[in-house]
């Protein structure tokens, strides 16, 4: 299998696996996820999943629901009350106490509001993701108030990392977030201790949030090259 086949397998088998009729549902972003937006999208419209009430975690989701007639809700909504029964999402790294890196798409915040709000998180990737050691091949991206970029990478560097501002792709300058922000990406020369660091990292004053997600234990959905979905919950 190649990668986009791996991600479609991934993001598929878990909407089969875990989404029921009645669900609160969040759904995340990026090429993988995308894939369970759609699985989600064809068995409401085959009828076989009713009464699904959707989260989505940033626009990218939010447009693929709406052209899937998908229905949508706001996290604060009566209907969700802050509270979900299931988020299925990617990720950048998953190591092997199934911590994960975040934010590739520049979407954490809300992603991270979302899978903690969630009674069952699923991440759905390719096994590529799979690393030993988180921030190390793929930064830890932060999310930064736009006034506090030189601080919060002066105060990143004290931690021995590098701190990158996302550099936005045919739009001149910086990446700016779904919430104005700005993204650091943050490289570690070596392992870090992810829960520690989620913590310190929000400390330093103007960080909104960051990239490592480790305070949920996901149920992770991993597709590989020979086209097996290793499932564990
Ligand atoms: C977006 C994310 C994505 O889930 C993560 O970047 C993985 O994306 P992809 O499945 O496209 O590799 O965190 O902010």
């Amino acid at each position: 299998m190649n990668q986009q086949e791996m991600k479609s397998l991934a993001g598929r088998g878990a909407v089969e696996a875990m989404v029921k009729s009645g669900m609160k549902l969040g759904l995340g972003t990026g090429s993988t996820a995308i894939h369970a937006v759609r699985r989600v999208g064809e068995l409401i419209t085959q009828g076989v999943l009713k009464d699904i009430r959707v989260v989505a975690t940033s626009f990218q989701t939010v447009l693929e629901c709406e052209r899937l007639g998908i229905p949508l809700f706001d996290l604060n909504s009566q209907e969700i009350g802050g509270e979900l029964d299931l988020t299925i999402d990617g990720a950048d790294e998953v190591d092997p106490e199934r911590r994960c890196v975040k934010g590739g798409g520049a979407a954490l915040l809300l992603e991270k509001i979302v899978a903690y709000a969630s009674k069952t998180y699923a991440i759905v990737a390719d096994e590529s993701k799979l690393v030993e050691h988180l921030g190390i091949a793929f930064p830890v991206p932060v999310e930064t108030i736009p006034e506090a970029r030189v601080t919060v990478r002066k105060a990143v560097e004290k931690l021995d990392a590098q701190a990158v501002l996302r550099e936005a792709v045919r739009k001149a300058g910086p990446v700016i977030t779904e919430h104005g922000n700005f993204i650091l990406d943050v490289r570690f020369s070596s392992p870090v201790d992810p829960a520690a660091l989620e913590t310190e990292l929000n400390r330093i004053p103007g960080v909104v949030e960051n990239g490592l997600f480790t305070r949920i234990r996901p149920a992770i959905f991993i597709a590989r090259a020979d086209g097996s979905l290793e499932a564990a919950y």
